[in-house]
């Protein structure tokens, strides 16, 4: 039988249909049962159970029930030092973490494209804070976390969320993980996800902070830039790589070349309209390391050179209150004739994407793809995304890829995927 319920003077109603059992005297409640009382701001998740549980007694005893108040637990004070695995920088991650998750993501790859299907993460829930555009992250960060048998909660948008109300990131940031067991959170200003980190009861993964960091982008970069070094008898250590494009607002390349800093002996060729350079710290850390830097001018300079080519679009997004900046002629342009003409033929092409189509764009043309080049890695880099953000999961909830491989099924559908 299902009923609708509204408790008013109790201050307690429910906005979804309530099913209850009479044989077995129950009231089931449903995922997506909305429970409203003026208690629930104060305590959010345990007020819920608490009044849950109420209903289930009371319902079918007295029909419309009297609300008393219910004890529930304290809630938990946050940790002074955090012990909760936060994904903040790619530097939160040690080597031997990234072997690991890159063991578990190859592992993984039948569970990304639907041929093997697992829930080990069966009941968790992932809350997706995008308060910037984005397309690919956000829906892979989801149908990672799907994939592995958990929900997936989103918002996007500032001007969706409570923050363009007033509210405080860590108001946000203490509500919202009350209603999640981990939060990726896309932010437009370099520093904010960690702030919101330290107000948060449960795991927080930097989706991007403005111009300052993208951790998981940069873990799938090296996982592919790895895979395709591997295809043509080559490692990563030792290699000469081309960052061309927005090296100064571009937090995929701030990232990536934390990540391949790590490597023995690279050489880095810096290629970008002269204000968008890299910042002066980052590179200072780079030298620091050992590692040979060139900065050139030309774009075919630097695809000369190049084993591995990364190329980022003009993140004009940050321009705006900076009137310092100016957009780069639509010269600088990574072009077909330019990489026929100079790229080495066993170069490999990445990009993070999106890569801006515009005419006017200084980016990668929009014409150049893996079908008319096979050295054009980007979509299948791309592609990455999902198991090695499944692996990133795997190692985030402490669950280890044999728990995965041992409870997987063959799906009863057909999947598309190759
Ligand atoms: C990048 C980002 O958002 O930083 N995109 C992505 O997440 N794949 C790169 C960009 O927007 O240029």
């Amino acid at each position: 039988m299902a009923v609708n319920v509204a408790v008013h003077d109790a201050c307690c109603v429910f906005a979804g249909p309530v099913v209850t059992e009479a044989r077995t005297r129950q009231v089931m409640l449903r995922r997506g049962d909305f429970v409203l009382s003026p208690c629930l701001w104060h305590d959010a998740r345990f007020q819920i159970v608490a009044f849950r549980c109420y209903l289930i007694t009371s319902l079918l005893a007295i029909g419309v029930p009297t609300v008393q108040s219910a004890s529930h637990p304290a809630l938990p004070d946050l940790p002074n030092e955090s012990p909760l695995p936060h994904i903040l920088s790619i530097d939160s991650l040690s080597g031997t973490e990234i072997d690991a998750i890159f063991d578990a993501a190859d592992r993984l790859q039948p569970f990304a494209r639907g041929q093997r299907v697992s829930n080990v993460l069966n009941g968790a829930v992932l809350v997706n804070l995008f308060l910037e555009a984005s397309t690919r992250t956000r829906i892979s960060f989801g149908a990672a976390f799907n994939r592995l048998g958990g929900h997936v909660r989103d918002t996007t948008g500032f001007q969706f969320s409570s923050l363009a109300k007033g509210e405080t990131l860590a108001d946000t940031a203490r509500v919202v993980s009350f209603y999640a067991d981990v939060i990726v959170l896309r932010h437009p200003t370099e520093g904010e996800v960690a702030t919101f980190s330290q107000s948060s009861l449960v795991p927080v993964i930097n989706a991007g902070d403005g111009s300052g960091e993208h951790p998981t982008q940069s873990l799938l970069d090296l996982y592919s830039i790895r895979m395709q070094r591997r295809q043509r008898g080559g490692e990563v250590a030792g290699s000469t790589v081309a960052f061309i494009g927005d090296l100064h607002f571009g937090r995929t390349v701030h990232s990536l070349i934390r990540l391949l800093m790590r490597f023995e002996s690279m050489h880095f060729v810096l290629c970008s309209p002269d204000f968008l350079g890299l910042p002066s710290q980052l590179l200072a850390r780079v030298k620091a390391r050992g590692h040979r830097v060139t900065v050139v001018d030309a774009i075919p300079e630097a695809l000369a050179m190049a084993d591995i080519i990364y190329i980022t679009r003009v993140q004009r997004e940050r321009f705006s209150d900076r009137g310092e900046f100016t957009l780069p002629p639509a010269s600088f342009r990574t072009t077909r004739s330019m990489i026929d003409q100079h790229c080495l033929p066993h170069a490999v092409i990445f990009h993070p994407l999106p890569r801006d189509g515009r005419p006017e764009a200084n980016d990668l043309d929009p014409a150049i793809s893996d079908s008319i080049d096979s050295r054009v890695a980007i979509f299948r880099q791309a592609d990455n995304g999902i198991a090695t953000r499944m692996a990133l999961f795997l190692h985030v909830f402490g669950v280890g890829i044999e728990a995965v491989e041992s409870t997987a099924t063959v799906p009863l559908w057909k999947s598309w995927k190759v």
